[in-house]
């Protein structure tokens, strides 16, 4: 297993380009399955989610080309395997994505039920409510969801009411909806920018829908959908992440290919801590901790707009150099603060209340022999490696390879110590 070794205490400079979303290329791939004809997506991250899915939907008998690195021609007219197994899901629960499109354009679909992951069970009962509105039978079996469009083979069109906002859901039943027979409604839809790009892939592809973006989402039902070419939205979260990693060294970092109106929530609260963030076009930031005291803000994670559950362990990391008391509270994962313990071993002084961790500082942060434990965990750790005083060594980086393309490489390439053992 791979491992980061960091030498901690030098200010970051320079230029950083963002790839793109992970969390927009899982469900356009997805999309792909919509149709016989070639979906072909630039921009797409190369991180070892894609690559998973790309082996699912190779498994499921879809062919997917790379003319370049980031470019992923999908062609899923000779589809004859209808089941995601369990070694693949379990691995990246994300393969949930195409239950939707399976049954809404084969009329089955077998996918093994995720279970869960270190931040939390993740259930996918919300998933599966949806697409019994949609008309389809769901059962479950041996740990695997089977689900079978009625008996005409075509989904029909529903009223959905989301009971809680769910990204991936609103993606799976958005998808779903786009060949079922009528008129779909998908209310308190999630409206992350992820959802929205996948609404554009989706029209593009001859879909009808409206009202991505908003917590109200319209599809109508069509016949059948074309190929189509599309362009993944740059990742807010690698964005945020640069961010806190030019002000917690104390550096000055300009941010490329970004686009700064889908992470507000995150800029406003890094203004409001005392990191200086201009926006100097729609797809460059400039970030300065320099000769900054930072004051300890509270945040309480919420789907967007709000503040996001994936800068949560970010934010925490930035909070240890902040004066003061800061309270993060997570609202949408039950057990989203393992980076926490970590941090404490560095010298960080958090105390967690429930769904709220409590961070005094500023701390001084000491390098330590560290573990990651989920993505965004993993995201944290490097970030107080970069600020800590000596030396850091983080485990079980294969977590942050999941959704961050060569970040050492980029990291390296501002001034980080930083160094990937294999
Ligand atoms: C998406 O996960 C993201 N993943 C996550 O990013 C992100 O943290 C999360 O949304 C919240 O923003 C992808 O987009 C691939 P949810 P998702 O369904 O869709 C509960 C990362 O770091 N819930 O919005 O799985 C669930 O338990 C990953 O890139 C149900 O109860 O999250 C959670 O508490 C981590 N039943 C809440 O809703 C369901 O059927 C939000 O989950 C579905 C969800």
């Amino acid at each position: 297993m791979d491992k980061f070794h960091i030498r901690g205490g030098r200010p970051l400079y320079g230029r950083v380009s963002v790839s793109g979303a992970k969390n927009a290329a899982l469900p356009c791939m997805a999309a792909a399955l919509l149709t016989a004809e070639t979906v072909t997506l630039h921009n797409v991250p190369y991180v070892r989610d894609c690559m998973t899915l790309r082996r699912l939907l190779e498994d499921l008998g879809a062919t997917v080309l790379t003319p370049e690195l980031r470019t992923h021609k999908i062609s899923a007219a000779h589809v004859e395997v209808l089941e995601a197994p369990y070694e693949l899901v379990k691995t990246m629960r994300a393969s949930v994505l195409v239950l939707g499109p399976l049954v809404a354009r084969f009329g089955r679909a077998r996918v093994s039920l995720p279970g869960g992951c270190a931040i939390g069970t993740r259930p996918i009962d919300l998933h599966l409510e949806g697409l019994k509105k949609l008309g389809a039978d769901v059962s479950l079996e041996a740990g695997y969801v089977v689900a079978r469009a009625p008996q005409s083979g075509r989904l029909r069109g529903a009223e959905i009411e989301f009971s809680k906002v769910t990204v991936t859901g609103t993606e799976n039943l958005m998808m779903a909806a786009t060949l079922a027979h009528g008129r779909t409604v998908l209310r308190n839809a999630a409206r992350e920018p992820e959802v929205v790009d996948l609404a554009e892939l989706l029209n593009r592809m001859g879909a009808r829908v409206r009202g991505a973006g908003t917590d109200t989402i319209e599809i109508e039902g069509v016949e059948s959908l074309t190929g189509a070419e599309h362009t993944i939205i740059p990742d807010r979260i690698e964005t945020g992440t640069f961010l806190i990693a030019a002000a917690i060294t104390r550096g000055e970092l300009e941010v490329k290919n970004c686009r700064p109106e889908h992470l507000a929530a995150v800029i406003d609260k890094l203004r409001a801590v005392g990191v200086e963030v201009e926006e100097i076009n729609q797809s460059t930031l400039c970030v300065s901790g320099k000769d900054r005291a930072f004051v300890a803000r509270d945040v309480v994670t919420e789907p967007y707009p709000c503040f996001p559950t994936d800068m949560q362990a970010q934010y925490m990391a930035l909070m240890t150099q902040a004066e003061g008391t800061a309270r993060i509270t997570e609202t949408i994962f039950e057990n989203r603060f393992m980076h926490a313990a970590e941090m404490m071993r560095m010298g960080a002084q958090i105390e967690i209340e429930g769904h709220t961790a409590i961070v005094h500082g500023p701390t001084p942060l000491m390098g330590a022999h560290v573990q990651a434990s989920d993505l965004r965990a993993s995201a944290s750790l490097v970030l107080a490696g970069l600020a800590a005083e000596g030396e850091t060594l983080i485990d079980r980086v294969y977590h942050i390879d999941r959704g961050y393309e060569k970040i050492e490489d980029k990291l390296r390439a501002v001034g980080a110590a930083i160094e990937r053992i294999r």
